[in-house]
């Protein structure tokens, strides 16, 4: 089983440069703090319990909307959704039962809280799952979470995931920016050994890979898994 690797040693990692739609989703950002932090604030001045705990609820939303929304690698710090979790699970279970590869390597590129890592390292004991993280406040978390409750099958390493080896992955996992998958594209077709599986949640890789299926999810989002083969 791994165990949980230090911080690189600068603790540090170069950002890449903003993604164009950073402005305005940081926009988005700033529109919802303020209307949950402006609600909070009334609910408090009218007083009364229930003001309050609906002030604490919508507090936490504030927080939590511009945690989301405030990022730093030019992709919003946000875990996929139930039903695209559900499909990569899946078929990494499958892709991890033909492979025969025990451990059978995942990286989770650009890994957020951790959420999906910590899911699929439960769902699949036979897995060592990576998750690569730019952002020091998600990398934490993710760390944290991780050492108080499992699965002992998932490590968190904070760096940036176009510097990150892949080399020894069986399959590689992303939900990023549309630049930022074209990029990861380029750079898996260069190191990722034959018969390795992608799955890159909503944006098509770069790089001249095919995908060799393109599952339409019916989520309110209508995502889009891109299944690719090396
Ligand atoms: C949308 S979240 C995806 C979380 C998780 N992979 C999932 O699907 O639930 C994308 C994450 O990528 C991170 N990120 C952006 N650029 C990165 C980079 N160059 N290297 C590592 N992480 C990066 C962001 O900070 C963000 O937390």
């Amino acid at each position: 089983m791994p165990s949980l690797p230090p911080d690189d040693a600068s603790g540090k990692a170069a950002a890449p440069p903003p993604a164009r739609n950073t402005l305005l989703l940081r926009g988005i950002g700033l529109a919802v703090l303020c209307f949950f932090g402006f609600t909070a604030f009334h609910l408090v001045r009218d007083g009364g319990m229930a003001g309050i705990i609906l002030a604490v609820l919508f507090g936490f939303f504030a927080l939590r909307a511009s945690a989301a929304l405030f990022f730093k690698g030019g992709v919003p710090v946000l875990a996929s959704g139930l039903f695209e979790r559900r499909a990569m699970i899946r078929i990494l279970k499958q892709a991890a039962k033909e492979s025969g590869a025990r451990p059978f390597r995942v990286a989770d590129l650009g890994s957020a809280g951790g959420a999906l890592c910590r899911s699929i390292g439960r769902a699949i004991p036979e897995a060592e799952v990576t998750g690569v993280e730019l952002c020091a406040g998600p990398h934490n978390w993710a760390r944290q979470m991780q050492r108080l409750f499992g699965p002992k099958n998932v490590m968190f390493v904070r760096g940036d995931l176009l510097a990150h080896d892949c080399s020894g992955a069986d399959a590689v996992v992303m939900f990023l920016s549309s630049g930022l998958t074209l990029r990861a594209g380029e750079k898996l077709a260069r190191e990722l050994k034959p018969g390795a599986l992608v799955l890159a949640n909503e944006f098509p890789l770069g790089g001249g890979w095919e995908p060799v299926e393109v599952i339409r999810l019916r989520t309110p989002f209508l995502a889009k898994l891109h299944v690719y083969r090396r």
